[in-house]
């Protein structure tokens, strides 16, 4: 029998940790409950949205819609090859204990993403990145209920639409619920130590995906704070790109700039513009500010509104274009 909850308390359930209540609330374990999840989520004349480990969301005090919360677990091997094997995993699995788990079984892939907050089915709506990877290179296909259409479907890499921090999933949040994802990984090691940080494991004659994942714990211990310690949402900013024009205009202004090439663009650090804009370790009245450690960091100590960080989202916009002229987009999605 399915049942919402009414009038649940969210402030435990996304890493910026803020006060909110949903309207109603429901604890989805099983795909095969999608279906009538949704006919009473239309009875009451609501919206439905999907809450994974909640580690990219600014929840405003009030949420007026059927809040799902993704727990469908289980890993399944697919299939397995001498150099590949390919994994289907539930939406509602963490994503730290998958990619602990696939290191144990000596699987590459997903070593460069260790300890990323969130759940397997968080993974390809913002397509998640670090160190040199995004996961959009490895996932085959994505399994999910579409609520348009009313039915399971099955949609490949290819029509992901994955873009940097973005998808076809974030295009169209409130579309699809995300049951798992089919992931295709290496059985022997393919290092990817393209990151600064990282460039000195090839020094290391007996590399192993371990090693990799070890070192990326340590950096990202070092540079970004637990949010279970102080609450946050990773980088709240995308990093802006920029056509080579801007970016000249820009660069003359300033020469430091820090920047990537990204295709026939650039991208700058949001980090290093923050930074500079003299907002790092700066905290409004509130407590919200930029991490002492790493300036695209939004943290929340006092656990304030989620009213509250948009406010600051605001001031960190504004400084930072009045600086350098340059817009910078959140990274979080926000929920009214
Ligand atoms: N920087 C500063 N001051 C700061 C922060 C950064 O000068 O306060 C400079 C750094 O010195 C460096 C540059 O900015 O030269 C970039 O910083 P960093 O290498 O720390 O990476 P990032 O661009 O800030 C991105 C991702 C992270 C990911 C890291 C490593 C985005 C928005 N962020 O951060 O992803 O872990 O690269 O690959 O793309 C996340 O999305 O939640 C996240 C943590």
């Amino acid at each position: 029998m399915i049942k919402l909850e009414p009038n649940k308390d969210l402030s435990l359930c996304s890493t910026l940790a803020c006060p909110s209540t949903a309207q109603c609330y429901f604890e989805l374990s099983y795909k095969d409950d999608i279906p009538f999840v949704v006919a009473s989520t239309k009875e009451l004349g609501l919206p439905l949205l999907v809450l994974g480990g909640g580690s990219n969301l600014v929840l405003t005090p009030k949420i007026n819609s059927v809040v799902v919360r993704n727990t469908i677990k289980g890993i399944e091997q697919l299939s397995k090859t001498d150099k590949n094997v390919t994994l289907r995993v539930g939406a509602g699995e963490n994503w730290h204990k998958f990619v602990t788990w696939c290191v144990a079984q000596n699987y590459s892939g997903l070593e460069n993403l260790a300890l990323i907050p969130g759940t397997m089915g968080a993974a390809p709506v913002q397509n998640i990145g670090a160190y040199g990877v995004e996961i959009a290179t490895l996932v085959t296909q994505v399994n999910a209920y579409d609520l348009v259409e009313e039915k399971f479907i099955c949609i490949p890499n290819e029509e992901c639409q994955f873009r940097y921090r973005d998808s076809l999933f974030k295009d169209h949040e409130g579309r699809y619920v995300i049951t798992s994802v089919e992931l295709k990984l290496n059985r022997e090691l393919k290092p990817n130590l393209s990151y600064g940080p990282l460039k000195i494991l090839e020094q290391n004659e007996h590399l192993t995906v371990k090693h990799i994942y070890e070192a990326v714990i340590a950096i990202r211990t070092e540079k970004l704070p637990d949010p279970k310690v102080i609450p946050n949402a990773g980088s709240f900013f995308k990093n802006p790109i920029l056509s080579t024009a801007q970016f000249k205009g820009v660069l003359e202004l300033f020469p430091d700039l820090v920047h990537y090439p990204a295709g026939d663009q650039v991208k700058l650090a949001a980090g290093w513009l923050i930074d500079q804009a003299g907002l790092k370790g700066r905290v409004n009245d509130q407590g919200v500010g930029c991490y002492e450690k790493q300036a695209l960091v939004v943290v929340n100590p006092k656990r304030a509104n989620g009213d509250a960080i948009l406010d600051w989202a605001e001031t960190v916009k504004q400084r930072v274009f009045e600086h350098f002229g340059v817009h910078l987009e959140m990274e979080p999605r926000i929920w009214r």
